[in-house]
């Protein structure tokens, strides 16, 4: 058993040491990675109590497996939430909360930014079902009460929205989803502890994908849903997570669990060189706008200075400005992304390494142009995920790349 109160110790110490004790049969400090898809019963009477969830056990991997537990005692442990199920990617985790909170009949108000994923889900799979989606401006409480009706289920938005870096203010949201007994369910992939909390503020679940921030290292896909206990019950036990099998591997978790023993150094450091970045952007002659909640000409930077923890992500957007030697600012983007040298051209976000892509042909591609330019994805937009190398070297690889237009 570990010796650790986990409520009294800082950020820091219970992140490396939640979800995790020394492996009972060995010692093992390090989780093992419980590389098994079945779990042997000493009698036929024990299998048939497990089963029957008379005795607490395990049966089976797609159903539970050890070293996914620990990863996913570790992620409610992170959000501060009762219980968390992990999954084989952060779209498994918008799935089956989706579809442990929503049937046919029902109706989901959600962010008009969102993941080029997350929007084939609300525009095309939900209604596909029967399920209504309505989008709003998030940055617009009121417009999310109004949007509100008898069917309502539940308000979906992305915290820091991908890939224009809006942010909504939570408590708010989550008072009115209280008033209109709503369930309020955030992707905070953006801006994961320590840059955000927001169960804290009122949020009923969370949903990270892990790929990014939370494992940190670009090796792995997954998802988490954290929430409370009788609810990811109801999730863990749905079709998509068990019927249709979203866990994770063991070794992925395994993989994200080391990762997340790092998180809040990484997301400092991701984040401070973020914010040079940023500034360098900003001041830069090729660049008509930079979107990053850390600076004063951001709309909300009052709402990120209060909600955010000091610090404001490691993800930049930024558009380049028409008319740099003739070049239109989508020209002009595809040139400059084409001769940098350290920003790696890809999307994902939250690796060590810097990575740049081109959200319209990338990963909004998916959305409609004219929902893309109604939300400020145009064509001459630019996402950057600042990593942890040295940010002069970055600033100089952006230098010999302006140079190049
Ligand atoms: C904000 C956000 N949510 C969810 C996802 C989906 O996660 P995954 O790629 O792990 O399925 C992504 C992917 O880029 C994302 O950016």
């Amino acid at each position: 058993m570990s010796k650790i109160d986990l409520n009294d110790v800082m950020f820091e110490t219970m992140v490396i040491h939640a979800g995790q004790e020394p492996d009972k049969g060995t010692g093992a400090l390090s989780t093992p990675i419980f590389q098994t898809s079945t779990f042997c019963f000493e009698t036929v009477e024990e299998g048939a109590a497990k089963f029957s969830k008379e005795i607490p056990g395990y049966v089976y991997s797609r159903g539970g497996n050890p070293t996914n537990r620990a990863l996913e005692l570790k992620c409610a442990a992170l959000e501060g939430g009762e219980d968390c199920v992990a999954t084989a990617s952060g779209m498994g985790a918008i799935g089956a909360v989706l579809l442990g909170l929503v049937k046919t009949g029902d109706h989901i108000v959600c962010g008009d930014t969102i993941y080029g994923g997350t929007s084939v889900v609300m525009r095309t799979n939900m209604p596909d079902l029967g399920i209504d989606v309505t989008f709003v401006d998030t940055t617009k409480p009121e417009e999310v009460e109004k949007a509100i009706n008898e069917k309502t289920k539940v308000i979906y938005f992305e915290t820091v929205t991908n890939p224009t870096l809006k942010l909504a203010d939570i408590e708010e949201i989550a008072k009115i989803a209280k008033k209109h007994g709503v369930k309020l369910v955030v992707d905070n992939t953006f801006s994961p502890p320590p840059i955000l909390s927001p169960l804290k503020l009122g949020a009923d679940f969370v949903i990270h994908s892990v790929t990014k921030y939370i494992n940190g290292h670009g090796d792995v896909i997954g998802g988490v849903i954290i929430g409370p206990k009788d609810d990811i019950a109801v999730i863990r036990g749905n079709y998509v997570t068990k019927i249709c099998g979203t866990p994770p591997s063991p070794f992925n978790s395994y993989l994200v669990m080391r990762g997340m023993k790092t998180l809040p150094i990484r997301v400092r450091e991701h984040c401070k060189n973020a914010m040079e970045m940023a500034e360098y952007l900003e001041k830069s002659e090729y660049v008509k706008t930079v979107y990053y909640p850390g600076l004063k000409s951001h709309p909300q930077h009052e709402l990120a200075k209060k909600m955010l923890n000091g610090m404001y992500t490691g993800m930049i957007a930024f558009e380049l400005k028409d008319d740099v030697k003739g070049l239109s600012a989508f020209e002009a983007g595809k040139k400059f992304l084409n001769n940098l040298k350290i920003a790696s051209i890809a999307v994902s976000l939250g690796d060590p390494d810097t990575l740049i892509e081109h959200p319209a042909s990338m990963t909004h591609a998916s959305v409609p142009p004219e929902s893309r330019l109604e939300v400020g994805i145009t064509d001459g937009l630019i996402r950057l995920s600042v990593g942890l190398e040295n940010v002069k070297d970055l600033i100089k690889d952006f230098e010999q790349s302006f140079a190049k237009l």
